[in-house]
This record gives structure tokens, C-alpha cells and sequence, in this order.
């Protein structure tokens, strides 16, 4: 019989993950909750019904789980969620991943929020190891922002920036691109992160979870065309800039900050994806576009070791895809994943 211990530390155990189709697997983003304090029209239902606490994995569990994908080679983890920052006791985890960072095993620990509880933990997210972090912000204009998350106040979040700002952490802002809702107001947002000194990534709407009929369709604005109005008052020069994210960007001349663009439906980033995803419930995701998933918890409670869960994981890659199928046109109103990105995160 093997013995689990000894299996633990032999290479093999060790040995990175490369999927099938020779992509190296090193960025794993963590959904630390479904929950969030706010309701963005093209992210959730305004009724969203959330997991029952007994199926959400412990902030050990959690801890856990991201150490063994650190062991096995995870060089940039991000906590998403939901919105990270409203789960109980969340800086306890990240406070202990932070370990990972001073041992120089992770690069990078960071985190997408929708910066509503910012003001109160930026100074402890650098203190944890954390250097950057994505805030999600849509608009700067307090009407819209209410519009848009439901019920979310402006003000909060932006003095929230400034308080990591105070901190120390650099920020990037990410914007969905919404027609007739934020199209007016690209250029105010260059020129606000210009100022400010943040990077700016527009995303384009994606077709997750179900949020009403039709409403896809009314939102998406592609951002070749949000690209060009911006070039009719920036310079843009191409980048060559890389986050091992999949946006692509430019150089603002004026302001001297980079604006990235993530396009998922009108260009294919699949063949660089470095990363999977893994949700509270120790669901693993081996593409945000497709349904196929391996479950994590069950091989994690099983046993102490982490014999099993490792060979899950390594499983799980041997199915990792080679690209989406995101669709949005006339015929296909529908999501074409049935999870809300609130499940497994941006
Ligand atoms: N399409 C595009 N972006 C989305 N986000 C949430 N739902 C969607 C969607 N359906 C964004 C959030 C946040 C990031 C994590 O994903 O605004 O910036
Ligand atoms: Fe919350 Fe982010 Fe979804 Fe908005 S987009 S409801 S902030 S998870």
C-alpha cells in the first residue's frame, strides 16, 4: 500500500499542471461566497436566491483548498466572489494565504470587489500581502450607480478607492460595457482613472445566469465599438501589456495609464488561459463558458491528506476545454451557461 504521506511529497505530487492542450495551469480564482451586498442589473435577478451556508465551504476548507493548488504550482490566486469582502471573517483567509506570498510561493494574491467594503479593510489587505486589487465600477454618476447595482451608493465605494488608494494598493477599475447606460460616459472614465493613476479594463457583457428576458440583447454594446469612440478623443497606442489576464490593451497618450478590453464574444482568448475556477462550494470550473465542472469538496473531506484531493484536481485538468461557446444574437436570448457570474466569478 502506498503510504499518503510519502505519495504527498514524491515529484509526481508536485508536478505542475499543464491541461491537454499543453497550457500551463497557474492562476486559480476563488468564489469565496455567491453573496453580495449589491444587485448589478446584468449580473443578478433583483430575488437571487443563495446557497444554504452547510453547502459553502469553511474559510479552512477554503485555505485548504488554494494551498494544495499552491502546492501544485498556482502562482496567482484572486478571491471573487459574490463580493469577497462580505464574507465573515474573510480577512482571516486572506491574512493566511498571505503565508504564501512571504514564502515566495505565490506571485500574486489579489482580489475583484465591488468596493463597498473597502473603506474598512484596505489598510488590512496590505498588510495581508495583497498589492493589487480590481474594483468593479460601471459609472461615476451616482444616479446610474443606483441604477445599475439596485441599491448602491457611490459615495461608499469611492471613498473605499481612496482608502486603498491611501493604503498603498494599486487599482484597476473594471466597467461592463452597457448600452445606453454607461456609453456616455467613456471618456469621463479615461480621463478619471488618468487622474487618479488606475488602469481601466471594459468588459463586455456576458451571457451568465438568467436575468430576465430580452435583457441581453438591450445591453450588449461590442467594445470595437466603445474602441473607436474612445480614439476619437485619446490617442491609443497598442500595448503589448499582459496581466496573464485576457484583456487586451492600449496605452492612453494623454493620460499615460493603459485601458484593457475583455471581449468575450468577439474575440477568442481561450488559447492563452492560464486559469480555472473554483467556487465556495469546491465546485472547480476549467472554463468560466462551460457547464463541465469537478467537484473538490467531496475528495477534501474525505481525508486529511490531500492525496485525494490532489488527484481530483489533476483529473479535473485532463478535461480543462479548449474554448467557450458564448453566443449573444437574436436566436440565442438565453444564457448559454445557466450560473450567474456571482457563482464563480468574473
Ligand atoms: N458580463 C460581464 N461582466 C460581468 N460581471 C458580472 N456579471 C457580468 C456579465 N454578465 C463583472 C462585474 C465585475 C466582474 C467580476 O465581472 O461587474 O467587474
Ligand atoms: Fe455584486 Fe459584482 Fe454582481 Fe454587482 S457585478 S451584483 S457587485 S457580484
Amino acid at each position: 500500500m502506498i503510504d499518503p504521506v510519502s505519495e504527498a511529497q514524491s515529484p509526481a505530487a508536485t508536478a505542475p499542471l499543464i491541461d491537454p492542450f499543453g497550457r500551463k495551469v497557474e492562476y486559480l480564482r476563488v468564489s469565496v461566497t455567491d453573496r453580495c451586498d449589491l444587485r448589478c442589473v446584468y449580473c443578478m435577478a433583483e430575488d437571487m436566491s443563495f446557497l444554504p451556508k452547510a453547502e459553502v465551504l469553511t474559510l479552512e476548507e477554503l485555505d485548504r483548498l488554494c494551498s494544495a493548488f499552491v502546492k501544485l504550482g498556482t502562482r496567482k490566486l484572486r478571491l471573487t466572489g459574490g463580493e469577497p469582502l462580505v464574507r465573515r471573517d474573510v480577512m482571516r483567509l486572506i491574512r493566511s494565504l498571505g503565508r504564501h506570498i512571504q514564502s515566495g510561493d505565490l506571485d500574486e494574491l489579489t482580489l475583484t470587489t465591488n468596493g463597498t467594503m473597502l473603506f474598512k479593510h484596505a489598510a488590512g489587505l496590505y498588510e495581508a500581502g495583497v498589492r493589487r486589487i480590481n474594483v468593479s465600477l460601471d459609472t461615476l454618476d451616482p444616479h446610474k450607480f443606483q441604477a445599475i447595482t439596485r441599491w448602491g451608493k457611490l459615495d461608499k465605494i469611492l471613498g473605499g478607492i481612496q482608502a486603498a488608494k491611501d493604503a498603498g494598493l494599486k487599482i484597476k477599475i473594471n466597467t461592463v460595457a452597457l448600452k445606453g447606460v454607461n456609453d456616455d460616459e467613456v471618456h469621463r472614465l479615461v480621463a478619471w482613472c488618468g487622474e487618479q493613476g488606475f488602469d481601466l479594463t471594459f468588459i463586455e457583457v456576458m451571457p451568465m445566469g438568467d436575468i430576465g428576458e430580452g435583457a441581453r440583447m438591450d445591453q450588449y454594446w461590442p467594445l470595437t465599438m466603445l474602441k473607436a469612440e474612445l480614439q476619437k478623443r485619446w490617442t491609443l497606442t497598442e500595448s503589448d501589456h499582459r496581466t496573464g489576464g485576457p484583456a487586451r490593451y492600449v496605452r492612453v497618450e494623454e493620460t499615460g495609464q493603459r485601458v484593457g478590453f475583455i471581449t468575450p464574444l468577439t474575440h477568442n482568448f481561450c488559447e492563452s488561459c492560464n486559469r480555472v475556477r473554483l467556487t465556495c462550494t469546491g465546485t472547480l470550473y476549467m472554463c468560466l463558458g462551460q457547464e463541465d465542472a469537478a467537484d473538490l469538496r467531496t475528495p477534501l473531506r474525505i481525508s486529511d491528506e490531500d492525496g485525494p484531493l490532489i488527484d481530483a484536481v489533476r483529473e479535473a485538468i485532463t478535461r480543462k476545454p479548449k474554448g467557450h461557446d458564448f453566443i449573444i444574437d437574436r436566436r440565442h436570448q438565453g444564457p448559454a451557461v445557466g450560473r450567474h457570474m456571482s457563482v464563480t466569478g468574473g
